[in-house]
């Protein structure tokens, strides 16, 4: 906990860790229009728990992920879990909140800018296409890894309901090109997502939202497609 942060007036925290507009929302405290007070004053005025609110602010603060991790030497169900838990969870909570914001900047001023509009409504199609997305792989593609995995262990054999995994993967790579088509045509509409001058609060948080997912997935795709995947096949392989 610092005191300096107390001094900073919570809109000025926003712009410096857009990150932390989610836990202003979660306590009612408008860091747009009214953001021009401290965090003491701010948890004031909506009777919120600043002991709370601070350690919710040191959590984002914390969030970075281990710097580098090897996961070229996990092993493959380890790192299944590893997708899901920080990357399926990722998406699955950030899709409603920036469907929100971009949605609320259409709203505010979609009429005179038709990027902003575009923007929303490729971010609600990609939304939607990454659940179904994700979906399929922990239903159908990652539980078949992890036999694959225990089979291994166990020096069992093992065949796929769908051929060769080498099938559902296909379908992944294809679905995984579709999502980075959007994100350029998303990364292009929002000029590398820096907003336009004199942009409200909102505008500018939906931009840093967007350009943290877009990192977020950059990444979730690079473990599936050049590490999990290709591992996937060669140990299906190596136990026919
Ligand atoms: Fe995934
Ligand atoms: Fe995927």
């Amino acid at each position: 906990m610092s005191t300096i942060e107390d001094t900073r007036t919570v809109g000025k925290m926003v712009a410096q860790d857009y990150r932390k507009a989610e836990v202003f929302k979660r306590h009612g405290i408008d860091f747009c229009c009214g953001g021009n007070i401290s965090l003491n004053q701010a948890c004031a005025e909506k009777s919120a728990d600043i002991n709370a609110v601070q350690a919710e602010l040191d959590e984002v603060d914390s969030r970075q992920t281990a710097p580098q991790e090897d996961f070229e030497s996990w092993e493959l169900d380890m790192l299944v879990d590893h997708i899901v838990g920080v990357h399926h969870v990722y998406v699955k909570k950030s899709n409603p909140t920036i469907r929100e914001f971009v949605n609320r900047v259409k709203m505010v001023h979609g009429m005179h800018k038709p990027n902003v509009s575009e923007i929303s409504d490729r971010f609600d199609g990609l939304a939607q296409e990454l659940e179904m997305h994700m979906h399929k792989e922990e239903t159908v593609l990652f539980p078949y890894i992890k036999e694959l995995v225990a089979a291994k262990k166990s020096g069992t054999k093992i065949s796929a309901p769908f051929g060769t995994v080498q099938n559902p993967i296909n379908m992944m790579l294809a679905e995984h090109d579709s999502a980075g088509n959007e994100l350029e045509a998303i990364q292009q509409l929002t000029e590398d997502y820096v907003p336009p001058k004199g942009a409200c609060a909102t505008h500018t948080v939906s931009y840093g939202q967007l350009k943290e997912y877009a990192d977020d997935l950059m990444r979730h795709i690079h473990l599936e497609n050049n590490i999990l995947f290709p591992k996937a096949i060669a140990l299906e392989k190596e136990l026919q």
